[in-house]
């Protein structure tokens, strides 16, 4: 697989938008589909208030005839939806999985979902129930891949354990985020996407002013005609051949920028100096 198609296009911020725009969105998914990214992400939850759904309606709009012909893979997730009042509701028991997959198909328009995450762990539901029925959904042919979100290890041994699952997505940046799940993926042999990595919304302004503030970083960026999240984004496709990013982006300028970034070579010594003026992970995420 190229660098460039390990990366998903995720779509949450157009889904929680009150009146997201459909044409730039549209714009964002044909641009991504033109520079090789053919991976998208949505969710169950990303809607606006009350209208669980939302977001995969306004992705397979915007996807339309290439989802038809197959040119595009869709992620999407459930057991986790928004409430009339906007706040977030988790309930992943069996029967709401399965409630939550027969919508998704609907929506979608698909006989089977390529990838379906469990949003959230549901503390009220032991997770091998819940993975058992994705499990079970699976073997029915109406989900291709299992994954998990928001998962520790031991969590994500236990769903292991439970049924097979097929990647996780959890949250991993340069700017300070860390994850040891990334690791056991990568003995496991799952992928592991990494979500809000370029640091959402003002991670990017945070990573132009950290490469103009170290010399050596902003010589690097020079060097290969990066920009900060580029380098960013290279760092974080370097640490493992498990690593899919899955980036939020609202123009078709950031899409194409992370499709090219996704080229970019960093050598040792460009690991190392990035390693080094890194913004060291909170304790809580280390
Ligand atoms: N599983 C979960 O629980 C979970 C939780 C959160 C998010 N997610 C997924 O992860 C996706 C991304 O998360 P996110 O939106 O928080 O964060 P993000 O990808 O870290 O950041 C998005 C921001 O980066 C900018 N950007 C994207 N590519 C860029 C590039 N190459 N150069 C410069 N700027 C760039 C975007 O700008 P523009 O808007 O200007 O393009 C946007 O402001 C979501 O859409 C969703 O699919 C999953």
């Amino acid at each position: 697989m190229s660098r460039v198609s390990r990366l998903v296009l995720g779509t949450a911020r157009w889904a929680l938008a009150a009146r997201p725009d459909r044409a730039l969105l549209s714009a964002t998914v044909a641009a991504a589909l033109d520079a090789g990214i053919d991976r998208f992400d949505t969710a169950r939850a990303y809607s606006p208030p009350g209208r669980p759904g939302e977001g995969e309606r306004l992705l397979a709009e915007a996807l339309g005839p290439h989802a038809r012909a197959g040119r595009a893979r869709v992620a999407t997730k459930g057991g986790h939806w928004r409430r009339p009042d906007g706040s977030f509701a988790v309930d992943a028991r069996p029967a709401t999985l399965r409630s939550h997959v027969e919508a998704s198909l609907r929506v979608l328009d698909t006989e089977r979902l390529d990838r379906y995450f469990l949003h959230w762990p549901d503390p009220a539901v032991p997770l091998a129930e819940s993975i058992g029925a994705l499990a079970d959904l699976r073997t029915a042919g109406l989900i291709a891949e299992v994954g998990v979100c928001n998962v520790g290890v031991a969590q994500l041994e236990a769903a292991c354990a439970a049924g097979p699952v097929a990647a996780v997505q959890n949250r991993l940046a340069y700017l300070g985020v860390d994850d040891p799940v990334r690791e056991r993926c990568a003995v496991l042999g799952l992928e592991y996407e990494a979500y809000s990595s370029l640091g959402g919304p003002d991670g990017p302004g945070r990573l132009e002013e950290l490469t103009r503030r170290e010399p050596r970083v902003a010589a690097l960026a020079a060097r290969l005609g990066a920009t900060g999240a580029q380098l960013a984004l290279a760092w974080l496709l370097a640490q493992g051949a498990e690593v899919v990013p899955v980036l939020g982006a609202g123009r078709e300028g950031s899409v194409r920028a992370s499709a090219a970034a996704a080229t970019l070579t960093l050598v040792a010594d460009d690991l190392a100096l990035l390693d080094e003026v890194r913004p060291r992970p909170a304790p809580d995420t280390a």
